[in-house]
C-alpha cells in the first residue's frame, strides 16, 4: 500500500490530500481564492503566487492532520509542475521539493491535466466499481482548458494520451467566467450561470452555432462572448448589469448569491443567459460526440477503426449540470456511458495529482531536483 501526498498549486486554488493507491482518499483540503481574485472578475497571477506562499505550509499540515499521519507515514510526494501559472506552480514545487529532500520521500511531478483525467478514475475506484473502460474520448474542460483526449492503456502501469482537439482562444470556462463579469454575475462564472440559466428562455435569445473550419474537434470560444455582449449592448442590458456589480460590492459577504442574482436579473437577461448555457453545452456534447463517433466510422483522426469504449468528462466546467446530464444522454444515444468525477473533485484539487502519480509510483518515475515548472506542458 501506497500513501501519495499530492500538492497543487497551478491556478487559484492551494490544494493538498493524501491519496492510497490512487483509489482511496484519506484526506483532501482545497483553499480556493475565489475572495481574492473576486474583485477583479478574474485570477491575477501575482496575486496568486502570494496566496499559495501563504497557504502551502497550512494546507500540506492540515491535510496530514486530517489524515492522522505524521510526514514519515508518506511514500512520495507528488506535485503539479505544469501547465499553469509559473509563479504559482513554482510555490507548489519548491515546497514540495524542499519537503522530499527533508523527509527524505520521492518526488513524483505531475501534469494538471493528467491530474483532471485521473480525477475520473479516483471518482469510479472510490465507489468501489472498476476503470471505465479504455480506450476513452476524454474532454477537459476547465477555466484554463478546453480539450478532447484519447485515452489508451501504455505498458504495465501507465496511460497515454492523444489529443484530438483544442480550443483555439478561450477556455470555456473562461467564456463562462468573462460573461458573468459583463452581465454582472460576479465570480467565478459558472456556477452562477449554471444556476441561472434555468430561469430563461434559451431560444428567446439567438446565439447561432459556432462554426469551425478545419478540425471539427477543436473548440472556439471568444464569439460567443462577443455575440453575447453585442446582444447585451443593444437591448440595453448594462445598466442592469452596473447595478448589480455595485450591489455586489456593496454586500457584507463580497458578492451576491445566485438567488439575489436573479432577482436582479431582467427577463432579457436571464434569456441570453441560457441561450449562453445552451450554446456553449451544446457545442461541447456536439464535438465530445464527434470524436467518439469518428473512431466507429474509422475515419480518424484516433486510430482507424478503433472505436471508444466510455466518454470521460472533468475540469471545473465538467461539474456543471447541463453538461452532464445533456453528454450522458446524447452519450447513451450512442450506446456509450459517461463517467465524471464528483462536483468537487471536477475543480482544480490535489487528490487528482496524489491519484495520477499512483501509476508513476509503481514505475518508480521519480523526479529530482532539477524538476521545473512550465506555464505550457503537454501530457
Ligand atoms: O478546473 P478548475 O477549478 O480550474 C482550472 O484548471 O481552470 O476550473 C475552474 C473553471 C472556472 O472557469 C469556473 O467558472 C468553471 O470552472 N466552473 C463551471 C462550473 N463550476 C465551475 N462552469 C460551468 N458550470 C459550473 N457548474
Ligand atoms: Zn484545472
Amino acid at each position: 500500500m501506497a500513501r501519495i501526498l499530492g500538492i497543487e498549486s497551478s491556478c487559484d486554488e492551494t490544494a493538498a490530500a493524501i491519496v492510497e493507491d490512487g483509489r482511496t482518499i484519506v484526506s483532501n483540503v482545497v483553499l480556493s481564492q475565489v475572495p481574492v481574485h473576486r474583485l477583479y472578475g478574474g485570477v491575477v497571477p501575482e496575486l496568486a503566487s502570494r496566496e499559495h506562499l501563504r497557504a502551502v505550509v497550512p494546507i500540506v499540515r492540515q491535510a496530514l492532520e486530517q489524515a492522522g499521519m505524521p510526514l514519515a507515514g508518506i511514500d512520495a510526494i507528488a506535485v503539479t509542475h505544469g501547465p499553469g501559472l509559473v509563479g504559482a506552480l513554482l510555490v507548489g514545487l519548491t515546497y514540495a521539493k524542499a519537503l522530499a529532500m527533508a523527509a527524505e520521500k520521492p518526488l513524483i511531478g505531475v501534469n494538471h491535466i493528467e491530474g483532471h483525467l485521473h480525477a475520473v478514475l479516483l471518482e469510479e475506484r472510490r465507489q468501489g466499481r472498476p476503470d471505465p473502460p479504455l480506450p476513452a474520448v476524454a474532454l477537459v474542460v476547465s477555466g484554463g482548458h478546453t480539450q478532447l483526449y484519447w485515452v489508451e492503456r501504455a505498458g504495465e502501469f501507465g496511460y497515454s494520451y492523444r489529443r484530438l482537439g483544442q480550443t483555439r482562444d478561450d477556455a470555456a470556462g473562461e467564456a463562462y467566467d468573462k460573461v458573468a463579469k459583463l452581465l454582472g454575475l460576479g465570480y467565478p462564472g459558472g456556477p452562477v450561470i449554471d444556476r441561472l440559466a434555468g430561469s430563461g428562455d434559451a431560444e428567446a435569445a439567438l446565439l447561432g452555432r459556432i462554426r469551425l473550419k478545419g478540425n471539427q474537434l477543436d473548440f472556439s470560444f471568444s464569439g460567443i462572448k462577443t455575440a453575447v455582449l453585442r446582444q447585451a449592448q443593444a437591448a440595453g442590458l448594462e445598466t442592469g448589469a452596473a447595478a448589480r456589480r455595485a450591489a455586489a460590492a456593496a454586500h457584507p459577504a463580497g458578492g451576491l448569491t445566485w438567488e439575489e442574482c436573479r432577482d436582479r436579473c431582467e427577463p432579457a437577461t436571464l434569456n441570453l443567459i441560457a441561450a449562453f448555457q445552451n450554446a456553449v453545452v451544446g457545442d461541447l456534447v456536439e464535438r465530445t460526440l464527434a470524436a467518439a463517433d469518428a473512431t466507429l466510422e474509422g475515419e480518424g483522426p484516433p486510430p482507424a477503426g478503433e472505436a471508444a469504449q466510455s466518454i470521460w468528462v472533468t475540469g471545473g466546467v465538467a461539474a456543471n449540470r447541463a453538461l452532464r446530464q445533456r453528454l450522458t444522454a446524447a452519450a447513451a444515444r450512442q450506446g456509450l456511458t459517461v463517467f465524471a468525477p464528483a462536483p468537487g473533485l471536477c475543480t482544480d484539487n490535489a487528490a487528482m495529482i496524489a491519484t495520477a502519480a499512483w501509476p508513476k509510483f509503481q514505475a518508480h518515475a521519480w523526479a529530482d531536483s532539477g524538476l521545473r515548472a512550465f506555464a505550457q506542458l503537454a501530457v
